[in-house]
């Protein structure tokens, strides 16, 4: 997409000009007209946004995304702990200087894209909408918040424009799950199904990354293993076992899919039975889905389905040997989908195979997805320049 942008300093024409209509435009802009809003981005020169938890896992791929996707930035302002405080990070041509989150830092924002714990989220993210930015965030704090669009774009992007000046970021095994079942909930019409996850470590965060990578270190080398982020060993190994255990013996992972599954699909009645696995791959989850639907399905329908929904390419071969893997779907912006069968065991079933990168689709890609919609539809609240 190309962005139309002004280059450098805005010229004494153009501040006049300004001056000139920004009354009359501060007196009737309390409707929606996306072409005035549009009119003073131009004379913003681009959008102020503040990424909080900018040294982390998905952090990092938000500078990456913004910048590969060209959003329209006007100054970014990089947050995280006090432990950060100072640190620079580098992108392209460009560095920056990490600042502490505090409420005074998210001033002037007009997108605050949030990557750090609940907790937090929950402290500093009501703080920066009440100074007039919108948030994208990708913890779990508001998304089952009634007030709280859930979103993801190719699914409920109509979702995002009764924001409040906040937008959650679904579950990111939920979004790769959704976006393979999506499409064919439209041919067929969702029953109920039962998910299987194998989930990568950067799902966990930076440290775990290095946790693994460690650990495979020193198991090759015979060298005593230090466990800190996990219950027991990740590398060589499989932990039935993705965030806190609830009192239905199901891990809070698990209830999200069934949770936020039926919130983004507006189908508040569908059953969902999950299984959470953390896995020894570093990056991009992998999901085997069970699907129950409605009406008698049909495999080259649902492949015709998935082929034609964006954010999805089918990669289902089986003679040939091909069918989503993680190795093939990090760093990518689309999901894959595959070893779409008939189900043997449901009525009206199929069961298929779903890779995606959580760091991207799962987290930041969907975020700045997002906040390219709050741009493009004029759903962002509107921010007078200074002068
Ligand atoms: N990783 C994924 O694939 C994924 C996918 C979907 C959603 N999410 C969600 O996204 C969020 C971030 O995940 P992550 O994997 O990027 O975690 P991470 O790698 O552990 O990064 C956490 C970030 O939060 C910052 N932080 C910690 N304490 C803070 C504080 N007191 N004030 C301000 N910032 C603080 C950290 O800064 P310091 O470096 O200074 O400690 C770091 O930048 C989590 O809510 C996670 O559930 C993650």
């Amino acid at each position: 997409m190309c962005w139309v942008r002004f280059s450098g300093k805005l010229c004494k024409f153009c501040v006049l000009f300004y001056k000139l209509i920004h009354g009359i435009l501060a007196c009737i802009l309390d409707g929606d007209y996306p072409f005035l809003r549009e009119f003073i981005f131009l004379m913003n020169n681009g959008y102020s946004i503040g990424i909080v938890g900018a040294t982390g896992a998905v952090g990092e791929e938000l500078i990456r995304l913004l910048h590969e996707r060209q959003f329209p930035i006007r100054e970014l302002t990089l947050l995280a702990s006090s432990r950060s405080k100072g640190k620079t990070i580098t992108y392209g041509d460009h560095s920056w200087l990490v600042d502490e989150a505090r409420p005074e830092a998210l001033d002037n924002l007009d997108i605050a894209l949030f990557s750090t714990s609940s907790l937090i989220t929950k402290e500093l993210a009501p703080e920066a909408a009440r100074r007039g930015c919108v948030v994208v965030d990708n913890s779990s704090a508001f998304r089952m918040d009634s007030e709280v669009p859930l979103v993801i774009p190719e699914i409920n992007s109509a979702a995002a424009a009764d924001h409040k000046g906040l937008i959650a970021n679904p579950n990111c095994s939920t979004i790769v799950a959704l976006m393979a079942l999506y499409p064919l909930h439209r041919e067929f019409g969702l029953k109920r199904f039962i998910a299987s996850t194998y989930q990568a470590v950067s799902g966990t965060g930076a440290a775990a990354i290095d946790e693994l990578d460690n650990q495979v270190k020193a198991l090759v080398n015979n060298q005593p293993l230090d466990i800190e982020v996990y219950p027991h060993q990740i590398a060589f190994n499989l932990l039935p076992h993705v965030d806190v255990f609830l009192e239905n013996g199901y891990t809070k992972e698990e209830m999200k899919m069934q949770n936020e599954g039926r919130k983004i699909m507006s189908l508040p009645d569908v059953k969902v039975s999950c299984t959470c696995v953390r896995v020894p791959v570093y990056r991009a989850h992998s999901i085997s889905i069970q699907a129950e639907f409605e009406k008698p399905v049909n495999v080259d329908l649902a492949k015709i389905a998935i082929d034609n929904f964006s954010g999805i390419e089918l990669c289902d071969d089986p003679e040939n040997l091909q069918y989503p893997m993680p190795i093939d779907f990090s760093g990518k912006e689309n999901c894959g989908v595959g070893r779409i069968r008939k189900d043997t065991a449901l009525d009206n079933g199929l069961s298929l195979w779903a890779c995606g990168d959580q760091l991207w689709k799962g987290a930041a890609l969907n975020a700045i997805q997002i906040a390219e919609l709050l741009h493009t539809r004029g759903w962002l609240g509107v921010q007078w320049p200074d002068f």
